[in-house]
């Protein structure tokens, strides 16, 4: 089969001829890949700023496809365990150090095998999994949304943080946004959300005050010097989670301007089997489609990988790989 294969940091992945998959026990199923999609995990891998990388890896989280003749999706978690509280120590995510799904078939356990829901095509669905999980976690399962909170989504081009504006707005909440760049913000409102500022603008923090009055729920991947801007938004007994660090660590944090006002500043990663299937389910139920950003050949891989790391995105960056 062919398969993208990363061999070392910093050089672009090459497209190679590799054995083709099989099954090695009961539980497994072979999976033709029809779409995959791309996750800001695998640019972070190619640059090796990722924990315990194995080189060569065949990366990509997300991937729907045909198991037999039935559409599937994947769920790109593996182990999580019984825990809802916290991943297992067996925890590791499809796509380095297991092969991804930049290819054209995979191996996949059974429990990872998921119909995609109906109203979505396969190259809707492969938009979906880590971002989708990651958002449904760190929103719907950890901040336990309602229809009258105000919520606050920072870089809203993301992946993650779209989908976070796809289920909040399903379930009616008061949507804010943030994003370097105007036309991103302008897309967002289109998509439900009030409003938002660009942070490239060095009062945005007072600009979104303004128009926010604050909010009760912060999601964010950014975290860097942008967290003390951002605490000052949340009202009192705000729930700020964050999933990533994309601006590094925050210089100068005071600890004081959390606990007076009883906020909870916590973390999530990903997202159990549990989630994932509840995750599916909610966007079944509420006819959610994700925002595609574009739709790449298969063979453009390097390109589509370029595209995402100059932030040039708007939802997720889709392969179609009869291409
Ligand atoms: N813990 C987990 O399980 C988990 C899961 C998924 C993702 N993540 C992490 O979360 C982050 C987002 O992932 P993703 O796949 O959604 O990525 P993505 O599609 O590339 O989106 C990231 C967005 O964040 C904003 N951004 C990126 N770097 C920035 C910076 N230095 N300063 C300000 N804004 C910045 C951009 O928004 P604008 O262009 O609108 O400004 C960008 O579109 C990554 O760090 C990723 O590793 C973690």
């Amino acid at each position: 089969m062919r398969a993208w294969v990363l061999s070392e940091t910093d050089v672009l992945p090459t497209l190679q001829y590799l054995e083709d998959p099989k099954p090695v026990s009961e539980n497994q199923r072979l999976i033709r890949i029809v779409n995959s999609s791309l996750n800001h995990r695998d640019i972070w891998i190619g640059k090796g700023q990722y924990p315990n990388i194995v080189f060569p890896c065949v990366p990509g989280s997300d991937g729907s496809g045909y198991m037999d003749n039935e559409p599937v999706i994947m769920n790109p978690g593996i182990s999580w365990g019984e825990n809802q509280e916290v991943q297992s120590d067996n925890f590791h995510i499809m796509g380095m150090p297991s092969q991804g799904t930049f290819a054209e078939y995979i191996v996949a356990d059974k429990k990872q095998i998921h119909k995609l829901p109906k109203h979505l095509s396969c190259e809707e669905a492969a938009a979906i999994p880590l971002a989708g999980v990651t958002a449904y976690r760190a929103f719907m399962v950890k901040c336990q949304p309602t229809k009258d909170v105000k919520v606050l989504i920072t870089g809203i081009g993301g992946g993650v943080s779209l989908w976070v504006l796809k289920y909040a707005v399903a379930i009616g909440c008061e949507v804010f946004v943030t994003s370097r760049y105007q036309d991103k913000i302008n897309k967002a409102i289109s998509l439900g959300a009030t409003g938002g500022v660009n942070t490239s603008e060095t009062d945005w923090s007072k600009q979104l005050y303004t128009l926010s009055g604050g909010v009760h729920i912060i999601i964010d991947s950014i975290m860097g010097n942008t967290l003390p801007d951002l605490i000052k938004l949340c009202l009192p007994g705000a729930k700020f989670c964050f999933y990533g660090a994309s601006g590094g660590k925050t210089d100068n944090f005071s600890p004081h301007s959390i606990f007076w006002r009883q906020i909870s500043l916590f973390g999530s990663t990903m997202g159990s089997d549990k989630d994932f299937s509840e995750m599916l389910k909610f966007i079944s139920d509420h006819k959610i489609r994700p925002v595609i950003d574009t739709v790449f050949p298969f063979t453009k891989l390097p390109e589509a990988m370029e595209r995402m790391k100059n932030s040039k995105q708007f939802g997720k960056i889709v392969l179609d790989h009869s291409k």
